[in-house]
């Protein structure tokens, strides 16, 4: 399906914008869907799929887009063509490019693709570390370590995330004081920023500013992302919790996609559709072309033969169907 941008008439000036357009004046987007949004998934995606959704990313307008994992095939076998991916990217200049990284062994791997950032991810609990890393968390932190230093020695960015955050598929709620201490080591390793992840989507926004408090005795905001997975629907006011604190960096990923597959109950990322849309309500500026943005999701959602996890998506898409010739898009210009 094509759609037709001169159909889009921009209306909702949603309440509010100026004041948070004006504190809030850019939005960092991080997008993990070819990376978190695929390492789920049964049905294994083609390279050239995985390139082409890379490709219609960028085309959006994202900047920061995470397109790989270099973990153990053995483990995740839907990211095991992480240097075909890497190296049939057409890179854009302005473009950054992220891969996920558990090992020096996938470090010395992805290093050989001209990658000019990684991301690596300790577990904020003991029982999810073992499952996802098959180690403890203090020796998961040594591991991680060493890649940082390595890679920081070799002229390569080094991202941090740390998962369950807010919550853990097997150890339940975590201490927000936990995870500050684990933030606190993972930018002491060189990471210039770190990635707080609601791994299994059960954050709220009261769990957020509790955890958010106690994180920012030991990093300022700027040092912090944060990354949401949507399974109870609160990712958007998670967010909303966050931007009160000063962050201004958010994970999400296209189509609502996502989830891993050692946290059991995990679903999708907040979709990107949907955090784009709430940002031009806001008035924050994100350059990303939501049309394009759209399509990009259908791309992926179509191959999957599955239904789009984003909302956004979906309504758009339904309206350009049905030749609806308004469509209320949030608008930024206030
Ligand atoms: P292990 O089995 O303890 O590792 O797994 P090992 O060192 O014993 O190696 C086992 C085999 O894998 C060996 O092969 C290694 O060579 C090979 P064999 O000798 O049997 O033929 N191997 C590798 N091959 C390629 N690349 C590598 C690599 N490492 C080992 N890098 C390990 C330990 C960490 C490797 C494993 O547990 C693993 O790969 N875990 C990753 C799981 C994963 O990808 N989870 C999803 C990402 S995390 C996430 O989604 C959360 C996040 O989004 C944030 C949030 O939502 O909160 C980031
Ligand atoms: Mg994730």
């Amino acid at each position: 399906m094509r759609f037709d941008k001169n159909l889009l008439v921009k209306l909702c000036k949603l309440s509010g914008a100026r004041s948070i357009a004006s504190a809030v004046p850019e939005l960092r987007i991080y997008e993990v869907g070819p990376r978190d949004g695929l390492q789920n998934e049964s049905k294994f995606v083609p390279t050239d799929i995985k390139v082409e959704l890379i490709h219609k990313l960028a085309s959006a307008g994202l900047k920061n887009i995470e397109s790989a994992s270099f973990v153990s095939p053995k483990w995740v076998k839907q990211m095991s063509d992480g240097v075909d991916v890497m190296n049939k990217i057409k890179r854009q200049p302005d473009v950054n490019y992220p891969v996920l990284i558990p090992n020096i062994k996938g470090y010395e791997i992805a290093k050989k693709c001209n990658i000019q950032e990684i991301a690596i991810f300790p577990a904020g609990s003991e029982a999810f570390s073992q499952k996802n890393l098959n180690c403890s968390v203090e020796e998961g932190l040594k591991r991680f370590k060493e890649v940082a230093e390595q890679a920081i020695k070799d002229g390569i960015r080094v991202r941090g995330y740390v998962s369950c955050v807010l919550g853990c598929p097997y150890e339940g709620p975590i201490s927000p004081k936990a995870i500050a201490k684990i933030t606190e080591e993972v930018l002491d390793m060189g990471c210039y920023e770190v990635s707080l992840g609601d791994t299994i989507g059960v954050g709220t926004a009261g769990s957020v500013r509790r955890m958010m408090q106690e994180v920012l005795h030991v990093a300022t905001p700027d040092k912090i992302a944060l990354h949401f997975h949507d399974t109870y629907g609160q990712g958007l006011s998670n967010l909303l919790a966050g931007l009160e604190f000063g962050i201004r960096t958010v994970d999400s990923s296209v189509s609502g996609l996502g989830g891993c597959p050692y946290a059991r109950g995990a679903s999708g990322n907040l979709a990107t559709e949907d955090l784009v849309y709430f940002l031009y309500g806001l008035g924050v500026n994100t350059n990303i072309d939501l049309v394009k943005l759209v399509e990009a999701g259908r791309f992926i959602s179509n191959f999957l033969a599955k239904p789009t996890e984003s909302k956004v998506n979906r309504a758009i898409a339904d309206r350009f169907k049905n030749n609806h010739d308004i469509i209320a898009i949030a608008s930024c210009t206030t």
